[in-house]
């Protein structure tokens, strides 16, 4: 094995993800509220070949977890055959899905190697669903949630963006949800992104409120285990669900970042925020580039800063999240 990814703060990178296209088909209101635009340029989305050629590298440098994001992966029709690819080389292989494809293809995806699935339910309320996603989906997606664990998967996380005045008051509804079910429901708190007006200061909301109210119904921290992402994870004994907290701008965050990050064009970006990107795309166009494409990402990791600026309102160069992947 070459090398494994570390940076200058002895943080490993075992966990990729991999954008495969910005294109989107719902509107979220904190993401892509007027839909997915077409930049001026058309742009190209990584190949099949060239994510191929994203996926060797980082397997050969100790990465075990890819997690195919977009924009919507679903939006690409190779999407089994880039799942596939994923599968070969490392063990576990997630998506991010706005689960409206996820009824008709959960079964494709799971043959093709899929191992693990997120999918976005921001409200448990159909009108409010619509509100936020700006698309009516709600009954489709709550047919994925059900086709996905017909088809085999033992456990489904849901992201829902906290949002003041929207869901933020509705954690029984959230809880009653997960009772019965081994969903595990992750609390995102709004981030800030640069294309982003006044939704931030009218909708953030701290997930501490969540957390206390948590707290003061029995359920526990669970502890951390090494490789655990940024999310503060609690159980309860009287419920099969979980509930995760994602608190970016909580102190602390960063430390356990261990996750790289590549946009549908071919970029990689150290953070979520605060980066421009580093074109790797020069190197993705032959199998015998892997040895320089190695060198460019070991290089590039050296001045991966030690956390973000998000705090200091500072949301760097990221516009939306669809542009990167989350
Ligand atoms: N803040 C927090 N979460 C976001 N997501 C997208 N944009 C934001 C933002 N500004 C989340 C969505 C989805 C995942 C792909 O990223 O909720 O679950
Ligand atoms: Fe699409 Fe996800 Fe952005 Fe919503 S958050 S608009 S589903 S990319």
């Amino acid at each position: 094995m070459a090398q494994q990814f570390e940076d200058r703060f002895h943080r490993k990178f075992y966990y990729l993800r991999l954008s495969v296209t910005d294109v989107c088909n719902f509107k979220c209101t904190y993401c892509l509220p007027h839909g997915y635009r077409p930049t001026n340029k058309p742009s190209t989305f990584l190949s099949l070949p060239e994510i191929e050629r994203v996926i060797a590298a980082f397997s050969d440098c100790g990465t075990d977890k890819i997690r195919i994001t977009g924009g919507e992966p679903s939006m690409r029709r190779d999407l089994p055959e880039i799942i596939h690819a994923a599968a070969n080389r490392v063990s576990e292989v997630a998506m991010t899905t706005n689960g409206y494809r996820m009824a008709r293809d959960v079964a494709t995806w799971r043959e093709a190697g899929l191992t693990r699935i997120n999918v976005s339910v921001d409200s448990l309320d159909p009108r409010q669903f619509a509100q936020i996603t700006g698309e009516n989906r709600f009954a489709q997606v709550m047919a994925g949630i059900d086709q996905a664990f017909a088809v085999g998967f033992e456990q489904i996380k849901v992201n829902s963006v906290l949002l003041k005045d929207l869901n933020s008051q509705d954690l029984p509804k959230f809880l009653a949800w997960i009772k019965d079910r081994p969903i595990q429901l992750r609390f995102i708190e709004l981030m800030q992104t640069g294309e982003m007006d006044s939704l931030f200061t009218k909708h953030h909301q701290s997930g501490v409120s969540i957390r206390n109210q948590l707290m003061a119904q029995g359920w526990q921290l669970k502890a951390r285990k090494a490789n655990d992402g940024p999310a503060q994870v609690f159980t309860h004994p009287d419920y099969l669900g979980e509930i995760g907290l994602i608190m970016p701008y909580e102190k602390g965050f960063c430390a356990s970042c261990n996750r790289l990050r590549i946009s549908a064009l071919g970029k990689l970006h150290l953070c979520l925020f605060g980066d421009q990107g580093i074109d790797l795309r020069d190197y993705l166009q032959a199998d015998n580039q892997k040895p320089e494409l190695i060198e460019q990402i070991q290089q590039a990791l050296q001045s991966k800063a030690q956390g973000h600026y998000l705090h200091l309102g500072d949301s760097g160069a990221t516009p939306h999240l669809a542009s990167i992947g989350g």
